[in-house]
Order: C-alpha cells, then structure tokens, then sequence
C-alpha cells in the first residue's frame, strides 16, 4: 500500500509523535508513506514527500508539523474535490491518513464518500472533537496556560490587582476549564454558557468588598458577554472553513472591570504560546497511539473512521459519530469542578 499522511488546521504539539509513530507502523507492515505538504493544499499541488524513519526519528519532541500545515479547504473550490481525487490517483495513492480538527476530519469524511478513502487522527487543542476523550495537543495546551495563570498570582497579589488571562477556545472551554481550576482562578468564563459583564463586575468589586487583595479570571477566547461592547471580528476577515479570527476578549473585559468597579485590571492573552514547543509526556504517547492505530486502520481498509481514545484505550470510532457534535463542557462536569464558574 502507499498511504499519504497529512496534517490540517491550526498546528499543535503532537503531531509529529503522530507522524512519526505512523511511519513506523506503516513500515513495518510493508507500505510506503508519503508525506503530503500543508494539509489539504498538498493534495492539491501534489506537494509530498516520501517519508522513512529516516525523516521522522528524531521528531519525538518537537511541536509545530514537519509536514507543514494550512487550513485550505478543498471544498472552497469547485474543481477542489476533482482535484485531490485526481492527485490521488497520479500519486498513487490507495489510503490517507489525515491528521486534525473537525474542519479536515470533515474534508476527509466527504473525500471518503467521493471515493478518496481515509482514516483519521484528532488534534486540536482546544479538545473540542468528538468520539475521543482527548485530543492531540489539548494536555501541553493546559500545561503551559495553567503554569501562566499560576504565574499571574503573585503580581496580582503584590499589586491588588484583577488579572485576565485569555486562553484559546472558539466554542469549547476545555482550556479555559482546566486553566481555570488547575492555574487556582476565582472565576472561569466559558463560551458554552452565558456571561453576563454585569456578574463579572459584581464578583470582582465583592471580592474588593471584602478584602481580598486580588482577583484571577480566566476567560476562552469565545467568550461573548453580554453588556460588554461588541467585539468587531470581522474586519480580521475568516478562514476557509468559515471562521472569523478571535482574540481581544480579555482586554475588553478588562477595560470593562477597571471602568465599573475602578479596581486596577490588567489582560495577558496567551495566544499562539499556547500551541507552540515540546508536547507534554501524556501528547506524545496520545499521538503515538493514535498513529499507530490509524496505519492499522488503513491496512485493515477501514476507512472513513477515525484513531480515538475511549476510556484508557485507542479504539477505531466512525468519523461521522465523531463529527455529530464538537465535544462541549458539560454544566455538570463545570458546575463539579469549579463552583464559582457562573452558570
Ligand atoms: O486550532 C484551534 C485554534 O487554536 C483556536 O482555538 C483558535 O481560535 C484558532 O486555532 C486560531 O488559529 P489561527 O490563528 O492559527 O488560524
């Protein structure tokens, strides 16, 4: 068999564990890889490269994608769907193995029906696919944005001050949750429930009443409070897939704090920080795994299924399933873990 691999989206630390683990698999089971350049863009442009564990050894702790990445959506174009089909035929192709969100996962699904057949892996961060209880990148995601917030704690307390951290996290919270209750922050702004600036202001000028000398509050980029200025997105312009590009929240909310309550109030956005450098222990073995299995799904021509892990092991899920709905904190598992996030 010859099996390209690709990874799409926004990059995360893992995906090269993930990369590498494939190629290992695929090698031993006596096929070839090659590697396709920048996600979907590569199937395009016919923009690969053979892969051997040569190539791959040494990228066991290095974040980012050595095979580059984009968030090209095939889809966007109407010969875009043709295309790939046709790539994938002169490269000679006979499975894809495509490393990513919910936006590739979704081209890969499509790709399949059409005849392009192809397994998945789940990266994002933000943890937000469905089907797996982690994905790749989420845990170093959680690492480094718990350690900032840790960090915020003694300048907040030497100076009295309100300290924002926003952390990534379009329409799910599972950053800003673990952030939240992991980094010890007074209170914790997720984009699946209502925020009301109203309550954020009264909570902080409370905590002032009474004596505290600082506030934490970390907030998801996606968070969109209400009584708080709208934040203008768009003149960021979107991705392919649709999405206009966040970030700002915290300053908002900031300014929005000092003016109300007059407490001194400062914002720290973590942004790309958050995505970058050496995955932690638990995304390595995470993206091994999933690599791994997802080779054995193409061997084994499952296709249109996708590496998941389920309760301590990696299992093959349909895409489909995964796909049905993104992966959302829970009230429950919100109100369990943190009883002053404001639901
Ligand atoms: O990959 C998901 C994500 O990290 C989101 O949380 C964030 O909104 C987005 O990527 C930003 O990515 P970029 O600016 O690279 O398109």
């Amino acid at each position: 068999m010859r099996i390209g691999i690709l990874t799409g989206g926004g990059d995360c630390p893992g995906l090269n564990n993930a990369i590498r683990a494939a190629v290992r698999q695929a090698t031993q089971l006596g096929h070839e890889v090659l590697g396709v350049h920048d996600g979907w863009a590569g199937m395009l442009d016919k923009d690969v490269q053979p892969l051997s564990w040569r190539e791959v050894e040494g990228a066991f702790n290095e974040g980012g994608t050595l095979l580059g990445t984009s968030r090209t959506n095939p889809y966007r174009s109407p010969d875009g769907p043709a295309r790939v089909m046709k790539n994938f035929a002169d490269m000679g192709l006979d499975a894809l193995i495509a490393i990513g969100g919910d936006d590739t996962l979704g081209v890969a699904l499509k790709l399949t029906a059409a005849g392009v057949p192809c397994v998945g892996v789940p990266k994002t961060m933000d943890n937000d696919v469905g089907g797996t209880d982690y994905t790749i990148g989420f845990q170093t995601a959680a690492a480094i944005a718990t350690e900032a917030a840790e960090r915020l704690h003694s300048t907040a307390r030497s100076h009295r001050r309100t300290m924002l951290l926003e952390v990534m996290g379009r329409t799910a919270g599972w950053v800003a949750l673990w952030t939240g209750l992991c980094g010890g922050a007074h209170l914790t702004l997720l984009p699946e429930f209502p925020v009301d600036m109203d309550d954020v202001c009264a909570f902080v000028a409370a905590r002032q009443a009474r004596g505290e000398r600082y506030t934490i509050i970390v907030t998801a980029e996606g968070v969109a409070p209400q009584n708080l200025k709208g934040m203008d997105y768009e003149v960021r312009g979107r991705d392919q897939f649709g999405h206009v590009r966040l970030g700002g929240v915290g300053e908002a909310i900031a300014d929005e704090v000092r003016r109300r309550t007059g407490v001194e109030t400062r914002a720290t956005v973590l942004g790309y920080v958050q995505r970058g450098g050496p995955p932690v222990p638990f995304d390595r073995m995470l993206a091994t795994g999933l690599g791994l299995k997802a080779v054995e799904l193409a061997h084994e021509r499952r296709f249109g299924t996708m590496a998941a892990l389920r309760g301590g092991e990696i299992v093959a899920v349909p895409i489909a399933a995964a796909l049905e709905r993104p992966k959302l904190v829970s009230p429950e598992l919100a109100r369990s873990v943190m009883p002053l996030l404001r639901l």
